[in-house]
């Protein structure tokens, strides 16, 4: 039984075969799911799927992308938004400096601003992090947002990074990159973090794990990214199933 953390199945790049991709993921052992709803559009979209099945939470939250169209009253709908059965997270927030598709200092606002919501309400926090690890794992402590705790999503930090966001109390999530051959720091630093403290996601549509590298990511290939980390771990396919559910399970405070 596998858990994907981090998906996005309402993307539009499903919207000829949902409910197909849905059951191949449950084919597969995929028997949980957090749908990402990371924006003005995506958050409806992904309350619609968390409450079409029960296997599907939602997390939601606004995009270090999307910053700058965060306008007054988003917080709030968030925050209305946590209280509903579902919404196990907020998330994704973080920064963004490669698109930098919303100035750097709008972005930190809009991060901070969240994740002192997320201490409000004792919710874990979805961290997106791209070229930015320095000034996110700085906000983090500045914020204190070893309070909520979280998950530093699709990792893509070295060690020395990663061991800071422990320090923090969060969890490591790893993706598709995994399973690249090439890919020498997120296996090193998956070999180094502690068991009881990874999680596996495949960040569909995006990120698509080998061999399908270049086609469309599902959610049902969290299957390839599991069999990669059993494999840096020293450990069979089942176990890292049996610890990564359970992780995901703390993380998000779940049954
Ligand atoms: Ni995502």
């Amino acid at each position: 039984m596998l858990f994907d953390t981090h998906t996005h199945l309402d993307a539009e790049q499903f919207d000829e075969d949902r409910e197909e991709v849905i059951a191949r993921a449950l084919e597969q052992g995929v028997t949980q799911m957090i749908n990402i709803g990371f924006n003005r559009e995506t958050i409806p979209t992904t309350m619609k799927l968390a409450e079409s099945y029960d296997f599907i939470y939602a997390a939601v939250g606004w995009h270090p992308q999307d910053a700058i169209t965060m306008q007054p009253g988003d917080l709030e709908w968030i925050e209305k938004l946590c209280a509903h059965e579902k919404v196990v997270a907020i998330g994704e927030i973080g920064l963004d400096y490669y698109w930098d598709t919303s100035p750097k200092d709008v972005q930190h606002r809009v991060f901070r601003e969240q994740i002192r919501l997320a201490k409000r309400l004792n919710m874990p926090i979805v961290i997106h992090d791209r070229d930015a690890h320095e000034d996110v794992v700085r906000i983090l402590r500045e914020e204190h947002a070893e309070e909520c705790g979280g998950v530093m999503h699709c990792f893509s930090g070295s060690w020395e990074i990663a061991k800071q966001c422990l320090d923090l109390g969060f969890y490591i999530s790893f993706g598709g990159p995994l399973t690249f051959k090439n890919a020498r720091v997120p296996k090193e630093v998956l070999a180094n973090v502690p068991n009881d403290r990874f999680l596996i996601e495949t960040d569909s549509p995006y990120l698509t794990p080998h061999p399908y590298r270049g086609k469309r990511n599902e959610t049902g290939y969290v299957r390839l990214v599991a069999e990669a980390a059993a494999e840096i771990k020293g450990l069979n396919l089942e176990e890292v199933a049996k610890i990564t559910m359970k992780n995901a399970q703390a993380c998000f405070r779940l049954g």
